[in-house]
């Protein structure tokens, strides 16, 4: 009864607001799990071994190669090692997700990681205001935002609350055009082993890190693979995530066709 009367104000915050944290749903083995693959890649990337920080050997990796490289490589090696399927796959996340979205679930599997060092000015990476609709995520997927190395002092997110509800704000070269003039901006207040859950009308902006070492977060895009594609998914990749009884039959009978017996010698005795 307690858990239920919590679920409904946490799906309330992201009716009203347009996010939630869900806290405390990522077990400390996935994050570790996480942080060791990262540190890892980034060795072999450096063809290093030390047992220094995730941080340190990060900037050792930034003298040989670009940050938006190192970003989609360790991402994708965390997609491929299955990581983020499990972190999804955490018992409280998948239960959110598929109460939010239903039992049919995909996640985007080339995204990259954002990592937030101090001093870094582009803003690709240290973002504006902006919302996900802008770059072709559909309206009814959600964002996660996952920590990966927070550090207390490190920066979050900055988000307008109830923003998604203004629509598509107009916006050019990475940046809203037009805000009203009075709005509510929050300071995103989350630690390791919870997630942000947000909608990709929510505008959000990354707050600069003044810490030394870099954050590291991992934002992943959910979506229902039965709902319209309203977005650019046909140009992405997606991977099942979760799958409904009717999908399996479905899968099991193999075409659209439902062709009969398609596997079975209806003659065997
Ligand atoms: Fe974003």
């Amino acid at each position: 009864m307690i858990q239920k009367s919590m679920e409904n104000k946490q799906f309330k915050q992201l009716e009203n607001d347009g996010y939630f944290v869900l806290k405390n749903s990522v077990s400390n083995k996935i994050i570790k799990l996480i942080q060791k693959s990262i540190n890892s890649n980034l060795l072999d990337l450096i063809k290093k071994k030390n047992k220094k920080s995730l941080a340190y050997n990060f900037e050792l990796c930034l003298k040989k190669f670009n940050q938006h490289y190192i970003q989609k490589y360790l991402a994708t090696k965390l997609f491929n090692e299955n990581h983020i399927q499990k972190l999804l796959n955490e018992k409280k996340v998948l239960k959110y997700l598929v109460e939010l979205l239903g039992p049919d679930l995909e996640y985007l599997s080339n995204s990259e990681l954002a990592i937030n060092v101090s001093g870094v000015k582009d803003k690709y990476f240290v973002k504006k205001y902006h919302q996900e609709v802008w770059s072709g995520v559909s309206p009814a997927s959600i964002l996660i935002w996952l920590p990966i190395y927070l550090k207390k002092g490190m920066s979050t997110l900055e988000i307008i609350p109830g923003s998604h509800h203004w629509g598509v704000i107009p916006n050019m070269n990475r940046e809203p055009t037009k805000l009203p003039k009075k709005h509510k901006k929050i300071n995103l207040n989350i630690n390791t082993g919870s997630i942000l859950l947000m909608s990709p009308f929510t505008l959000h902006k990354t707050i600069p890190n003044f810490h030394k070492e870099p954050r590291f977060a991992m934002p992943i895009t959910i979506r229902n693979f039965y709902y319209p594609q309203k977005g650019n998914e046909d140009l992405w990749e997606f991977r099942k995530l979760k799958e409904s009884v009717y999908s399996k039959l479905r899968k099991k009978l193999g075409n659209n066709l439902f062709t009969p017996y398609r596997t079975i010698d209806i003659n065997q005795k």
